[in-house]
């Protein structure tokens, strides 16, 4: 369960890490998909050269997995600038940011990872930093109190969140360029693993690569991870050196993942609306706890690409399915209960 778990979930595991780095394209130009993002992300860049300051505040949103990070480190080397990375949840106290802060450059990119998730103590230092790089802060207390104000190196903040939503707005209109990463075309997915195949040194056909790509939910990190669970079935299961179609066939149906890339934690949540709401409309919390997971889990990871491909409806009574979603489940439970037949039956 656990590993079958861990290929749909769209944050970090620890093999992530190790292999994202020879992964995680270093240039804007490698960076494939979300061409207006690029575009727009380039003229920026290039004017900020040719002005020879720092760039503005940059906020990036959109599910996990999508290139967030990517791009905060392909923006630090554009720049050709350091880049200090931390999370919302990471930095605790106003100490911990104001020592962050006062360590940076002229240039340095600070990198906040998840950063709706910041304490509104923490917060409200961030909106003098960002806007005229100084912070104020209070010594002492009481009649003795007094604000000092310390100026701070022109620096760029780049600010990633799954939730643009739950950012403050005084926050949100700090940032001087906000890009909104969606979902991934299939056709990019397909040059993302077709690239990824190159760095790990595995050969795969065009059509094995599309069929990879049409299951990883839009998301190039999802795309990478399928592509390895394939490569090493490949290489316990087949003779053959290339990764054909029908290895990726093959594999996906060990790893239980269906032809819309959805696997068993979807068909549970779709199930259980399905059978136990009549469809709905049900409450995300209600559905959290019968499937035992995570609010947030369901709300980040779960539920973003199944609006997405119009499986959910989101309403304002909660969640419903559609009319495609009840054809999906149906239609593989139906396959389902009938191989189960025939084997009972023989
Ligand atoms: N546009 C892209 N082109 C190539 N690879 C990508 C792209 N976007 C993401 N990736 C890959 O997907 C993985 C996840 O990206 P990441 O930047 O960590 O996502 P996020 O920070 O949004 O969760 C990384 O290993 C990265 O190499
Ligand atoms: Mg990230």
């Amino acid at each position: 369960m656990e590993e079958k778990r861990r290929l749909i979930i769209t944050q970090e595991t620890e093999e992530d890490n190790i292999i994202s780095l020879s992964l995680r394209p270093s240039k804007l130009d490698d960076f494939i998909g979300q061409k207006d993002l690029v575009e727009n992300l380039k003229v920026s860049i290039q004017a900020a050269q040719q002005r020879q300051e720092p760039l503005e505040h940059l906020l990036l949103s959109g599910p996990p997995g999508l290139g967030k990070t990517s791009l905060a480190y392909i923006v630090a080397h554009e720049m050709g600038a350091r880049i200090t990375i931390t999370s919302g949840p990471a930095i605790e106290r106003a100490g911990d940011l104001i020592g962050i802060l006062t360590n940076l450059e002229r240039g340095d990119i600070l990198f906040i990872d998840e950063i709706h998730r910041l304490s509104k103590v923490v917060e409200e230092f961030l909106y003098p930093a960002m806007e005229n790089y100084k912070i104020d802060f209070v010594v002492d207390k009481g009649p003795y109190a007094k604000t000092i104000n310390f100026n701070l190196k022109p620096f760029t903040l780049i600010g990633a969140t799954t939730r643009s939503g739950l950012l403050a707005s005084p926050l949100r209109d700090r940032f001087g360029i906000f890009y909104h990463l969606d979902f991934y075309h299939v056709e990019d997915l397909q040059k993302i693993i077709l690239q990824s195949a190159g760095r790990l040194n595995v050969v795969v056909d065009a059509e094995a690569a599309l069929e990879i790509a049409q299951r990883a939910r839009g998301t190039p990190r999802i795309a990478n991870r399928l592509l390895r669970r394939v490569r090493d079935f490949s290489q316990v299961k087949s003779t053959e050196s290339r990764i054909n179609k029908d290895i990726v066939q093959q594999a996906m149906q060990t790893l239980n993942i269906d032809a819309k890339g959805l696997d068993d934690i979807d068909r549970r949540l779709l199930r259980l609306i399905d059978e136990h709401y009549k469809g709905g409309p049900v409450g995300i919390e209600s559905l959290a706890a019968t499937l035992n997971e995570e609010v947030d889990t369901l709300v980040d990871v779960v539920e973003p690409y199944l609006l997405k491909i119009g499986l959910l409806k989101r309403t304002s009574r909660g969640r419903e399915l559609t009319e495609a979603a009840v054809q999906h489940i149906r239609g593989t439970s139906r396959i389902k209960e009938s191989l189960q037949k025939e084997f009972f039956n023989h």
